[in-house]
Formats: structure tokens, sequence, C-alpha cells
């Protein structure tokens, strides 16, 4: 009886202690050195799809062993060049520079494109880390006639910017998708630069409308609102890449805490983090976070845990979180940075990075870019390669270990 009682309290111990382990010891082992190998990793890669992509194209999947090149309409098409200027600042590489240039005035016409709301990455990307690295102001103009499209998008009533101008059936007539907080960047870099108060003003009321309509009350997001433009207000809420109407698809929900930790960023104002916090709790502590920290392409995919990964959620979240980590005070800071850490240690191993030549010269595996649409599933997408670029390079920066 002595001996079980005796038992029963050791076990009792161990539990209470293990409960109390401060986090630093679950902490990811991520380093400078992976980080650094990854990025060299990249550039090789990268310099091989110099070499397939036509000219006139940018690289986008890989679709039956083929890579998907796209023109410069595409959303997605700013993130190929973005990489490039990413991989010139850390590598000093002029032949990557030569190649970001060419792609990136590839472009240049996009800035008088008003049918689409994706302006923020085709333009802001490209052109934005263009100037950020060169300090050369012939990319300004291009920004900032880009930011004069973007806002012709914008609804007073409704108080947001139109995402898409195609509906589907007649699902919606003024859909938002959570995506869209990622163009205010553009439009509050624009603002500073030019001194236009409508880029300021159309961004923070996008970005509190979004606040109002897009978020469930566990700060998960919908995907779509389509807004009512004579009265303001949702009309209706649902998904379009995402499992259902009330699930929550992983990369919405990174793009809304990457883009109010940007809203945060640039504006200092407190009600910001304090929503970039409340996704990161939600995406975080989410019981279908994988322990790899890269999730399932939508949280509530009804196969888990057989579901199709989104690696692109697991860069988008990195890059976001090392950023906030420094916003917040010291021990969500670590906790921030712990997962950004395993999201990057998780990217940079071969479950996720691609082998040399291989994956269409993209640099990651397994993303998900439109499950229920059919297209892109479990396969490389150039923004998933974007942001786990762009995570590196923060990640070394932060560690003081960019040159
Ligand atoms: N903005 C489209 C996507 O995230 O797939």
């Amino acid at each position: 009886m002595k001996k079980s009682i005796s038992i029963l309290m050791t076990l009792a111990i161990l539990i209470v202690a293990s409960c109390n382990q401060p986090k630093e010891e679950k902490q990811a082992t991520f380093d400078v050195d992976q980080a650094k190998a990854a990025l060299d990793f990249s550039i090789k890669q990268y310099k091989g799809m110099r070499e397939i992509v036509p000219d006139s194209l940018i690289p986008k999947s890989v679709k039956d062993g083929q890579l998907v090149a796209r023109g410069i309409r595409d959303w997605v098409s700013g993130f190929y060049p973005a990489s490039l200027w990413y991989l010139y600042e850390y590598s000093g590489d002029e032949e990557l520079k030569a190649e970001a240039e060419k792609r990136t005035w590839l472009l240049e016409p996009l800035k008088d494109y008003t049918g689409t709301h994706d302006l923020g990455f085709m333009i802001y990307c490209p052109f934005g880390n263009a100037y950020r690295i060169t300090g050369d102001e012939k990319y300004v103009p291009v920004i900032i006639k880009g930011s004069e499209s973007l806002i012709t998008r914008f609804n007073e009533t409704a108080g947001v910017i139109k995402s898409w101008d195609w509906t589907r059936g007649d699902d919606w007539t003024f859909p938002v998708i959570i995506d869209n907080m990622m163009n205010l960047e553009m439009l509050l870099w624009a603002y500073e630069k030019s001194g236009n108060e409508a880029f300021k003003a159309v961004s923070l009321s996008h970005a509190d409308t979004t606040m109002k309509h897009h978020y469930r009350d566990d700060y998960s997001t919908w995907h779509v609102i389509d807004y009512d433009t004579e009265n303001g207000g949702a009309k209706g809420k649902m998904t379009h890449q995402g499992y259902s109407d009330d699930s929550a698809w992983a990369r919405g929900q990174v793009w809304g805490l990457y883009g109010y930790t940007v809203m945060y960023r640039q504006t200092k104002d407190k009600k910001y983090l304090e929503q970039a916090k409340k996704v990161a709790d939600f995406v975080l502590n989410h019981p279908n976070l994988p322990e790899d920290k890269i999730p399932y392409w939508d949280f509530n995919a009804p196969d888990i845990p057989n579901a199709y990964r989104d690696a692109s959620s697991g860069a988008i979240a990195a890059s976001a979180l090392l950023e906030l980590s420094g916003y917040v005070d010291e021990s969500l800071s670590s906790f921030y940075l712990d997962n950004a850490h395993q999201m990057l240690k998780s990217l940079s191993s071969p479950a996720y990075l691609a082998k040399l030549n291989e994956n269409g010269n993209f640099i990651l595996m397994h993303g998900v870019g439109h499950l229920p649409g059919g297209s892109e599933i479990d396969a490389p997408l150039s923004y998933g390669d974007y942001y786990f670029i762009e995570a590196l390079v923060r990640y070394l920066k932060m560690n003081n270990a960019f040159k």
C-alpha cells in the first residue's frame, strides 16, 4: 500500500513538473546555418528556374511534371521577381539582380490595371523590394500609380476594396476576400511617400470593416464576404477556396495574421496589434495545427490527419510571426518565435524542401492553391517560396547574421 502511494506521489510530482516546463525547453533548433543553407539552395534553384521560364511569363506552379507559367495579369506575377530581389539582397549576386530587374519591369503595365485587388502582391512586392534594396527612385511612380488604380475599387458605402470582378453564379455581387488585407501595405507605403490622404483613408477603412465583418467570435475568418453597396454591411459570408463556408481555410487565416501585423507596423494603432494577436492565438493554439506547425490546407478539413498540408500557409505564418514577435511582451514573443522557428525548420527539411533542379525549380513542395477548384493540390506555389525566402531573410536580420 505504502509503495503504491509513493509511486502515485512520484507520478503526481512528475506531471506537475512537466506542466511547468518553461516554453524554451520545447524550442525548435533552427539556426543561422540552416537559414543560410536554405537561402543558398534557393539561389541555385532559382538560377535554374531562370533558364526554363519563357521571357514574357512568370512561374506559378507545376502541373503533371511541367512548369506552369502565366502572363503578368495573374495574381502571382509579383512573387518571382520579388523573391529574386530578396535573394540578390542576401547574396549581392549581380546575375540575380539582372533577372530581378528584367522580370520586375515586365510588370510595369500593371500600374494602370484596375481589374483586380491583387495589385499589392503584383506591384508592391517586386517594385517595393527593388526600391528598398537599391534606393532607386525610378520604381516609385509605378507603386504610386498602382495604388491609384487599386483605390478605384473602393466603395464608400461598403467601406472596402472590391476583390474580384467575376461572380460565381449569383453567389455574390461585391466580393471581398480576407487575402485583400495583403494589399494595404502598398497603400500605406504610397501614402507616406506621396502624402495622398486617400491611400491612407482607404486602407484604414478596409482594415476596420474587415475586422467587423470577416471575423468570427473565435477570430477565425471567413474567406469571402459579399458586401451590400447600397446600405453597407455584409450580405453573405462564404468560402471559395476553403473546405466549407464555416471552415477556417488555412491561408485565409494567415493572410489576416500577416495583414494586421503590417497594419500595426504602419499605423501603430493598438487595435490592429490586438487583432493580429487574436488571430495568432487561433492559429497557434488550434488543436488541428500539426506538431511540425505546417497547417493542413483547412483547419477543418474532414480527413485530418490525412489532409494535405499547405506549405505556403506555413511560410506566410512564419514570416508574419517573426515580425509580430517584435511587437509583444517577452513571453508572447518567445511563443511566436518558437512557432516560427519550428515552421522554418520544417520547411527547410526534406519533408518540404525540394531537391536541386526538381519540383519545377521551385523551393518548397506541398502547397495547396485551390483544392475545391481542383488546381494546385500538393504542388509548389510561387508565393510559398516568396514568403519562405522573406522569413529566412527576416530570421537572419533578427539574428544579426544577414551578411
Ligand atoms: N489570394 C489567393 C490565394 O491565396 O490563393
